[in-house]
């Protein structure tokens, strides 16, 4: 079968922008199928350094084709930025990026309702406030304006009514002030004209391809423990970065892919709020913090580090049936020089293997940690734990820096 879908098994930045540039090299599609540009994947090579936000990693191999699929949401300003600095990077990508029409639009209302709520709530999220959750909601209420919509001027007009008044509504109430509807039409206009040469029903897109031969990458962002279902709720984004949500998010059917990559850090990150088990408040959060640059792609946070979490892995290899493991940073925790793990959690005085179904337990459990003699010992721990191998261990930021383990050497089983 031709797809293969990576996806995160933590709170995302577990370096898939990494991963699939590196994988990139054996597919010739990659498909962004849910999430937008609260996503960044950052991808070193050579002295080339590119952070996506939108548009597909692994884009920066020139024979890569890359397709935005209708589970993602796009802002227009973002994604113009974005393909205006790629395209000087790796030339014209008319012909090599395409988006499907159904694919949803942030608008800037969107945006504005993300920054008041957040701002007005005594506890809020953490988002990116990039408009994900108001587009999906307006998504999942009807309100919802898609690519396609931006590209027929006189039905545009009439449909925009709706979605405009209920939001003008919401922005008003927050204290915010609505752009004219004028502007807003202006906006989409202006950006339909723009988005226009990259648009075709992606579903028909990909089945072409398909047939020809192609190779398919599934590209998720964030990770699972943001999925919207999966995730640590209400402390989780608004959509599916979970295998399932490749096929809904992209139209394919389950039965074609047959190949899961699970990416997972060497340790844990996140940023923005939400309950983190393993979280260090001191000084080794701080050196992994420091060791491993963890600073948000997209906004420059400082994310909140810890231990790796092995339960979240295997939890998340359930959801995700994941195939083969591949373990990022191994050199930040070489580098540490502490292989510490939770292999369990002790909940309201019973062990357990798994992460809790409960919201309120996640704030009521204790991890069970376990100190490794060495990096390979502690891999190997998560491959017994989740019955997956672990195929890729990745040891810097460069392309190269990956060791595939049936290889041999310092992470390999020659
Ligand atoms: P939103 O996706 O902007 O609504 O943010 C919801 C939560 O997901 C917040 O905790 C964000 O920090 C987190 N989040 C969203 N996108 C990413 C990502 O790409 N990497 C890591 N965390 C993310």
């Amino acid at each position: 079968m031709p797809y293969t879908a990576i996806v995160g098994l933590q709170w995302g930045d577990e370096g898939k922008g990494k991963v699939i540039d590196y994988l990139a090299e054996d597919y010739d599609v990659v498909v962004r199928f849910q999430g937008g540009a609260n996503a960044g994947h950052s991808v070193y090579v050579g002295d080339k350094f590119f952070a996506f936000h939108l548009i597909p990693s692994g884009m920066l191999r020139e024979d890569v084709v890359g397709v935005i699929g209708p589970g993602v949401v796009i802002d227009p300003d973002a994604f113009l930025k974005e393909l205006r600095e790629l395209e000087k990077m790796v030339g014209s990508l008319r012909g090599r990026l395409f988006v499907d029409p159904r694919t949803h639009v942030v608008m800037p209302y969107h945006k504005q309702e993300d920054a008041l709520f957040e701002t007005a709530s005594d506890k809020p999220i953490g988002t990116t406030r990039r408009g994900i959750g108001p587009t999906n909601r307006d998504r999942y209420g009807r309100l919802g304006i898609r690519i396609g919509d931006t590209l027929r001027p006189v039905y545009l007009k009439e449909y925009m009514r709706r979605p405009y008044d209920f939001n003008r509504k919401i922005v008003e109430a927050y204290g915010g002030s609505m752009p004219s509807f004028e502007e807003l039409y202006g906006f989409l206009l202006e950006f339909g004209e723009r988005i226009a040469p990259y648009v075709v029903d992606t579903v028909i897109l990909l089945e072409d391809m398909e047939r020809k031969g192609a190779r398919i990458l599934l590209e998720g962002a964030q990770g699972t423990y943001l999925d919207i279902n999966f995730g640590t709720y209400p402390y989780v984004t608004s959509s599916h970065p979970i295998s399932g949500g490749a096929t809904i998010g992209a139209g394919i059917s389950p039965w074609k892919i047959d190949r899961v990559v699970g990416v997972f850090k060497a340790y844990t990150t996140r940023v923005g709020e939400g309950p983190f088990p393993t979280e260090d408040n001191g000084e080794v959060g701080k050196r992994l913090r420091d060791i491993g640059g963890e600073y948000g792609a997209t906004t420059g946070r400082p994310r909140r580090c810890g231990w790796l979490d092995i339960p979240l892995v295997v939890y998340a290899s359930m959801i995700n049936g994941v195939t083969d493991l591949f373990i990022t940073k191994m050199d930040v925790l070489d580098e540490l020089g502490i292989y510490r793990a939770a292999v369990e959690y002790e909940i309201r005085g019973k062990r357990a293997g798994y992460p809790p179904a409960y919201s309120a337990d996640w704030y009521d459990l204790k991890p069970v940690y376990e100190d490794f003699p060495s990096g390979e010992s502690l891999i190997e721990e998560v491959e017994q734990r989740t019955g997956v191998p672990v195929r890729f261990v990745s040891v810097g930021k460069e392309r190269k820096a990956v060791i595939e383990r049936k290889t041999g050497g310092k992470y390999g089983k020659a």
